[in-house]
């Protein structure tokens, strides 16, 4: 049996007529970007998000320099992110021309360290940025504490984590500003690459509106230097399509969550993540750490399972960050986590049959 990572196919071929006819409404007017549907869209994903603004951008990278700028984020400022986390969040801060500032993650669940946060803070700490990787929320209390002790801005990098709740509360809703992704890949993805920022702020709204369009304020007057990182009008329509599966989709990978937890919990060689009775995951990733990481892994794909690592290698020893002068054994748990962790098949169409496959294989591969 082959078990894939992921497989877009299936949605895409469920919701063939509904993308056609997005597609067809959207050609027929011509309406390529800033349309109705990118409005209409934006609406939706504040309403899901429980915020008041949502802003479609070009992907969740732009989203979240998008988020930081909105936030108040300027050239020469550090702001702090997890070591452990996809090198989009890193970067975005880098393309505002501020420093990225590396803090360590939790062995149990990978997330950032939020007692890491306060030791971390330089003079020129303006912002921080909780990732809420694989899906699952950052402890957002301690995080508010920490920041509002140091006078931080709270960007969340929301892009793996979309209708994750905190204590009944949406991700997306907790910092100034926060930024999705809607690669196509991610819970909610659109045919190519798409992000927005959410935010409570009108004026935040507003930045993230004006530096997406070339900082146009109306036609000819360009307020400020911005960005073409616009969500376009047709990612917007095939993405309203999708959004009202979200939430079952995401009850989906739960349940398959579920079932790797009950077969997997408690075996010799492997240890699942343990996720808090505070928070509700959404479980973009299902991650397990192994020993001998690689070695389960090549034997899985022998047995036809597919499976991935998020992250190998931590962002403080990213060759990209050499400038930063780091070295090996400033994030000792990241670093360690990066040597274990193992991503399991997970998408919400993952059939009873794959997830049991997938198990015996994991069990075969650690024997
Ligand atoms: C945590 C995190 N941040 C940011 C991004 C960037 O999103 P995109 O690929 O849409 O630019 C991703 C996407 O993989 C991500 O996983």
């Amino acid at each position: 049996m082959h078990v894939p990572f992921v497989d877009l196919k299936i949605q895409a071929v469920e919701m063939r007529a509904e993308f056609d006819a997005a597609f067809t409404s959207v050609t027929q007017r011509a309406a390529y970007t800033m349309g109705p549907e990118l409005r209409q869209f934006e609406e939706a994903f504040a309403a899901f998000c429980g915020c008041d603004h949502a802003v479609g951008v070009s992907s969740g990278t732009d989203a979240v320099k998008l988020a930081l700028i909105a936030a108040g984020v300027r050239p020469g400022d550090d702001v702090i992110v997890p070591a452990n986390t996809f090198i989009a969040t890193a970067e975005a801060v880098s393309h505002v021309g501020a420093t990225p500032v590396f803090v360590d993650c939790l062995e149990s669940n990978g997330l950032m360290d939020t007692a890491a946060v306060g030791p971390a803070v330089t003079p020129r700490t303006t912002a921080v940025v909780p990732v809420h990787l694989y899906g699952q929320p950052v402890d957002m209390d301690a995080l508010a504490e920490v920041a509002s002790a140091h006078g931080l801005a709270v960007v969340e990098d929301a892009c793996q984590a979309h209708g994750a709740l905190y204590k009944g509360r949406p991700v997306g809703s907790f910092g100034v500003t926060a930024a999705f992704s809607f690669y196509p890949g991610k819970n909610l993805g659109a045919l190519g690459d798409g992000g927005a920022v959410t935010t409570n702020d009108r004026a935040a709204a507003e930045t993230a509106r004006l530096y997406r369009n070339h900082g146009q304020e109306d036609k000819h007057t360009h307020r400020v230097a911005g960005y073409c990182d616009r969500l376009h009008n047709l990612q917007a329509a095939l993405l309203l399509v999708k959004l009202p599966h979200l939430a079952a989709w995401n009850e989906a990978r739960r349940a398959v969550a579920r079932d790797y937890d009950s077969a997997l919990a408690g075996r010799h060689g492997v240890t699942v993540t343990r996720v808090g009775d505070e928070v509700t995951a959404v479980y973009h990733l299902y991650v397990v750490k192994v020993e001998d990481r690689d070695g389960v892994r090549e034997r899985l794909g022998e047995r036809g399972v597919e499976s991935g690592i998020h992250y190998p290698v931590p962002l403080h020893l990213q060759p990209a960050y050499t400038v930063l002068e780091y070295s090996p054994g400033d994030f000792p748990v990241a670093e360690l986590r990066a040597e274990r962790i193992l991503s399991l098949p997970m998408f919400p169409e993952i059939d009873q049959t794959q997830r049991a496959y997938v198990v015996t294989a994991l069990e075969q591969a650690l024997a």
